[in-house]
């Protein structure tokens, strides 16, 4: 089969190769003991991080904000929320990330704010048309007294995009547009003030020392001219990506924001980054965000979407190499974040439970937890096995399944409001990390309170467990991580080998991967020598749901 070239050159840029471990402060660790991660809880384990090998970490949102979607509904841009800590424990975080070799990249929410942001209260308060409004998206509505909404389309969240505000006679009045939760009215990115404001804001993390930014809803921001009604199909992926030509997902205006911000960047030294979330519908679509002037990276939700299916599996390796190759920029690898099923989980769901909109106890089809884990564990070993930068989101790395069975009365997503209960959302995902088996929280804080239940057999992974098992998932990363630096497998080229139908097989150098996506065993051959397998097993047929990395005597 053809050879694919993925190169990290130009240049040596850490993130083309990193290894970027996504901290969720909110359940990473909890200093404080409120029952809600911080950040000097992330500080005390930068040494686990170490440990584990991590390049980077992606802190998700800690500025200020309600909450009212864990933090991506930011209030001031420029400060920490004090449910987190304050700027003094973010810049101790950096400088001892930064004393450890560790890069940190923050969660920047530029499509929209807070409805608490003192610029939607002033526009709340300002007349229909002042530049106070012009800040964000206001419309008059349709019909007779403006009672309907400007158009059709429907929040990510579930219900409408539109929400109506009483004016300050009273009287109802414009509607402003929030493709995520009403508390979160979107920027109108045409104004030069809302682009000026941001460009400052890049500047005050850079100026602190952050290495670089994972831009949210990267490719939310401009929305097309004259706002046309638009229904998505009913089985489109509710973050955008199903769908070309969507009225406010991918629009072309939004390569200029990033043109831009990637000369603010440039003013900086140290190889600055801005690693886009946006979900397209295709590979070469995603591409188009990492052209040499535009972001440095973009999250390939391509791969992260794939079934547990050999022939997918190889197609979006080969795809998301020629696409982000063609442009000059490394492809990201990315199998699990804190907005979808957790891939422990997600890999063994069958088709009548769709991935995506979260699992609760009232789910059909709950896939189960040991195909899960082998296949997450097989599909880590393949991950960590390609070219280019791979994420990892925190405590895939302890094998944590999605938490399925969290009682309706703990659930915070706001989806799961929005939706009366319809779509179980993404709290799931979102529990707090199991340190210690035998303290309370496992470990979380000393005080035993936590945000979201833990799962009582989240026992058996918790950190301290897992270090001391040789065969935990904890140090099968390990292991794949230290070997991915040593054989600096994130640069240069992969070769396709043939290991049948069911496989997903390819060379890196001398070292062959091999992953079981079928039902039956695969015979590797004479002169195997494993140097990691994703489960124990004996002799050289890899058995179903297993990847190995091998070299051949
Ligand atoms: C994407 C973030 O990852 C998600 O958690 C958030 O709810 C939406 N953007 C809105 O900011």
């Amino acid at each position: 089969m053809a050879q694919l070239e993925q190169f990290a050159a130009p240049g040596s840029e850490w993130w083309r190769t990193a290894v970027i471990y996504q901290i969720y402060p909110r359940s990473f660790a909890d200093a404080s003991g409120d029952g809600i991660g911080d950040l000097p809880g992330v500080t005390s384990r930068l040494d686990d991080l170490k440990d584990l090998g991590v390049d980077a970490i992606w802190l998700s949102p800690f500025m200020t904000s309600p909450q009212k979607d864990a933090g991506y509904d930011v209030t001031d841009y420029r400060d920490v929320d004090p449910l987190f800590g304050t700027l003094a424990d973010f810049d101790e975080l950096l400088a001892q990330a930064h004393a450890r070799g560790i890069r940190v990249i923050v969660d920047l929410v530029p499509n929209h704010s807070s409805d608490q942001h003192v610029w939607f209260q002033q526009a709340l308060k300002a007349a229909p048309g002042s530049p106070e409004r012009a800040r964000y998206i206001f419309r008059d509505g349709k019909g007779e007294n403006g009672e309907l909404p400007p158009n059709n389309w429907e929040s990510v969240f579930g219900g409408g995009m539109w929400e109506r505000v009483i004016e300050a006679d009273g009287t109802p009045g414009q509607w402003y547009l929030h493709i995520f939760d009403a508390t979160q009215p979107d920027f109108d990115w045409t104004n030069e003030e809302v682009r000026e404001e941001f460009r400052s804001i890049l500047r005050f993390w850079l100026d602190r020392g952050v290495d670089g930014f994972r831009v949210d809803v990267a490719h939310g921001m401009i929305k097309a001219d004259g706002l046309p009604d638009y229904m998505p199909p009913t089985d489109a992926d509710s973050m955008g990506g199903g769908e070309d030509d969507v009225p406010y997902w991918g629009q072309d205006g939004v390569h200029e924001i990033y043109r831009d911000w990637h000369e603010v960047l440039a003013e900086y030294d140290g190889d600055r980054a801005l690693a886009g979330e946006a979900w397209l519908p295709t590979l070469e679509k995603t591409a188009l965000w990492v052209r040499p002037d535009e972001m440095h990276q973009t999250f390939n939700f391509p791969y992260l979407m794939t079934h547990w299916d050999a022939a997918d599996l190889r197609a979006v390796i080969r795809d998301s190499l020629d696409a982000f190759g063609g442009v000059g920029a490394p492809s990201t690898w990315v199998l699990s974040n804190h907005d979808v099923v957790r891939h422990a989980s997600r890999l063994a769901l069958t088709a009548d439970n769709p991935q995506g909109e979260g699992i609760g106890p009232k789910s059909a089809g709950k896939p189960d937890p040991a195909v899960g884990l082998s296949r997450g564990r097989a599909a880590s070993t393949v991950m960590l096995a390609l070219p280019g930068s791979a994420y990892i989101y925190q405590g895939e790395e302890l094998g944590l399944p999605e938490a399925m069975e969290i009682p309706d009365e703990f659930r915070q997503d706001p989806t799961w409001f929005r939706t009366n209960g319809e779509r179980y959302g993404r709290d799931g995902c979102r529990v707090p990390l199991p340190w210690t088996a035998d303290a309370p929280a496992f470990g979380f804080n000393d005080t035993g309170l936590s945000w979201l239940p833990q799962p009582d057999e989240w026992a058996a992974s918790a950190r301290d467990v897992e270090a001391s098992d040789p065969d935990s998932t904890l140090n099968l990363y390990r292991r794949l991580i230290a070997l991915r630096h040593e054989r600096e497998l994130g640069y240069g080229s992969l070769v396709w080998e043939d290991a049948g139908a069911n496989a997903v097989a390819f060379r890196r150098g001398d070292l062959h991967v091999v992953a079981n996506l079928g039902t039956e065993p695969i015979e590797l051959g004479e002169g195997v020598e494993f140097l990691v397998r994703s489960e124990p097993f004996a002799g050289t047929a890899l058995p179903p749901d297993t990847a190995a990395w091998f070299i051949r005597a």
